[in-house]
């Protein structure tokens, strides 16, 4: 192996000044270090434009926001046209039952009327909402009766039961009944209050 210094003109040069006792070289930058230095500057001025200045690209943040409201928007639909067998699928869903869970036990949400244990009493006290622990339903106690009035409200609005579906959406809507469901059994006797409104 040639193991010579550079020769005469390339022989790397020592500056004069001495900072901290360092010395520099006077070298010429390598090519391809120019190259990539010039290369950076080009692609922020190409990008700065893009993004910025005309408005062409979207930035991540503006990208993600859209993929979520587009999946939300997937998923409200899919709540749309829900079954009662996918109500009872989902309230047999620990993920989407804990969720559910944290709505309902939010105060000021359902637990205010409802009480913790969904029996509508608290303490002795009886509270404004219905037990929903119990078998029997004013409204009806199918998954999708259910899921339709928590969406809509009771039809008697002096009764206090909101229509909770521009609330909390859809979704939270769902997890909420999954959350109800989760105390009842697929199959169990359903009856209606003596107070209920007439069936259609
Ligand atoms: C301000 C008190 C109040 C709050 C808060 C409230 N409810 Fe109600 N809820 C009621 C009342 C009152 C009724 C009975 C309405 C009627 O008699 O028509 C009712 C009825 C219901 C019924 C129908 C019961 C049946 O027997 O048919 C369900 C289900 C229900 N609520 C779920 C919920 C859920 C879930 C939430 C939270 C998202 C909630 N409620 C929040 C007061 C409340």
């Amino acid at each position: 192996m040639d193991t010579k210094k550079p020769s005469a003109p390339s022989e790397p040069v020592l500056r004069e000044h001495v900072y901290d006792g360092i010395q520099e070289y006077d070298q010429k930058l390598p090519r391809w270090w120019l190259f990539t230095l010039y290369m950076a500057i080009a692609w922020f001025v190409g990008h700065w434009l893009f993004y910025y200045q005309l408005g062409y690209g979207s930035s991540d943040t503006v990208a993600i926001d859209q993929a979520m409201a587009e999946m939300q928007t997937a998923r409200e639909k899919q709540m749309e046209s829900i079954s009662d067998a996918q109500l009872w699928e989902m309230s047999r869903d620990p993920k989407i039952v804990e969720a559910g869970k944290a709505t309902f036990m939010t105060p000021g949400m359902c637990v205010t009327c409802h009480a913790p244990d969904l029996s509508g009493t608290l303490a002795g006290a009886k509270l404004p909402g219905l037990p929903l622990s119990d078998q029997e339903w004013k409204h009806g106690g199918t998954p999708l009766e259910i899921f339709k009035i928590v969406r809509r409200g009771s039809p008697d609005v002096t009764k206090g039961m909101a229509a909770w579906e521009g609330v909390l959406g859809m979704q939270r809507v769902g997890e909420v009944v999954a959350f109800v469901l989760s105390h009842h059994q697929e199959g169990e006797p359903i009856t209606r209050a003596p107070d209920s409104p007439p069936a259609k």
